[in-house]
């Protein structure tokens, strides 16, 4: 839990305050959908030279902030960094997605390289949390993230997105001992990863599960659920101040509990649960975070302003982060941004 004398909202809402007025940030608000985002990417040249560069990363975490005074800034990185830190090849192909040399067996697992290893890849990482810890407003919270080890582990088996996570499932039943020493090796760099980050300034931590949706009844459990459970333990002993917020995205009915079993402060959740049903079956346990369909950003309009009171109203009786079900796309305005932060604070 966080310290409950915080002024942040984002700290005192992970804390388990209710608030009338439910602090906010967006997924992905660091993004393509901002002109001064693609003009800084521009100037970086790529993505990743991006997240690599602690000067521009720290501009673009920034942007969001001066534009809306959202509650919290996300470091601007990605999740498929830890998979290059440990020696994946890593590339991104304009307008299609990200591309990694894939894992089909014992070989490849074997070229990766051990946990002690990442920071020499990461530490420009740190810098921008660094950074980002001095340039921030003082009362905006910072949080750091990494993507669960699951999903992870999907991207570096496919060696790219996939609508149904196949090859991913088919390593686990081929090669079971393989699957479950990647889980293993993800899971340990993952809590270095986020330690150090700790270590450098985030305030919160977030776990992007954003595939745990396709892991069913006892996967769910034994690849979503309990890699995040071993970070979360792990992470807590260390900073025992730091809350912690889990994102297994579309666990459905298994986000019911997930607070207490994974040991998580807050759990995020998408937009195919309503939040009436996440007030009664999830928040009770502690802070949700969510879940307005990212859909409205690009639609806006008194749907928009309809739905965001809506689910201000449902979750007001307990500690609520206002977010999106999931990243802001592209094609989104920033208008309806305005418009739902202004709704928010409006409510
Ligand atoms: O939220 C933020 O603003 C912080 C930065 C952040 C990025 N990616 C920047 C990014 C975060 C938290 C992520 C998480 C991430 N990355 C996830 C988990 C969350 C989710 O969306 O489910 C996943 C699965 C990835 C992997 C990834 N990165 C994909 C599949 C893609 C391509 C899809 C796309 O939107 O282009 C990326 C690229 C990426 N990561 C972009 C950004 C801003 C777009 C890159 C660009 O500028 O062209």
């Amino acid at each position: 839990m966080a310290n409950p004398k915080s002024d942040k909202t984002i700290l005192r809402a992970l804390a388990g305050e209710a608030q009338q007025v439910p602090p906010i940030w967006m997924m992905r608000q660091a993004g393509r959908y901002l002109p001064e985002y693609k003009a800084t990417r521009a100037e970086a040249g790529d993505f990743l030279s991006l997240c690599y560069n602690p000067d521009l990363a720290t501009e673009v975490t920034l942007q969001p902030i001066r534009r809306f005074g959202f509650d919290a800034a996300i470091l601007f990185a990605d999740i498929l960094l830890v998979p290059q830190a440990l020696g994946a090849d890593l590339w991104f192909v304009t307008g299609e997605g990200p591309r990694l040399s894939t894992i089909t067996g014992e070989a490849e697992f074997a070229q990766l390289r051990g946990v002690e290893d990442i920071h020499e890849t990461l530490s420009p990482i740190y810098q921008t949390v660094r950074n980002l810890a001095s340039a921030l407003p003082k009362e905006t919270t910072l949080i750091g993230f990494a993507g669960a080890p699951w999903t992870v582990a999907t991207y570096m088996i496919a060696g790219k997105g996939t609508p149904d996570q196949g090859p991913a499932h088919e390593l686990k039943g081929t090669h079971p001992a393989v699957f479950d020493a990647l889980i293993e090796r993800l899971t340990k760099a993952t809590i270095e990863y986020l330690s150090a980050q700790i270590d450098a300034g985030a305030e919160v931590v977030k776990l992007f599960d954003s595939w745990a949706g396709s892991l069913k009844g006892p996967d769910f459990d034994r690849y979503a659920l309990e890699p995040t459970r071993q970070i979360i333990a792990a992470l807590k002993a260390r900073h025992p101040g730091t809350p912690i917020i889990a994102f297994p995205r579309q666990a459905g009915d298994k986000y019911i509990g997930f607070h207490k079993a994974s040991g998580a402060d807050c759990v995020a959740v998408d937009d195919s649960v309503s939040a009436e049903w996440v007030a009664e079956h999830v928040q009770p346990d502690g802070c949700v975070q969510g879940n307005l369909a990212s859909s409205h950003m690009v639609t806006g309009g008194d749907a928009l302003v309809r739905e965001t009171r809506r689910i201000v109203e449902a979750l007001r009786g307990g500690p609520h982060i206002f977010n999106l079900g999931h990243g802001i796309t592209p094609d989104a305005d920033p208008a309806n941004v305005q418009l739902m932060i202004d709704t928010v604070r409006s409510a």
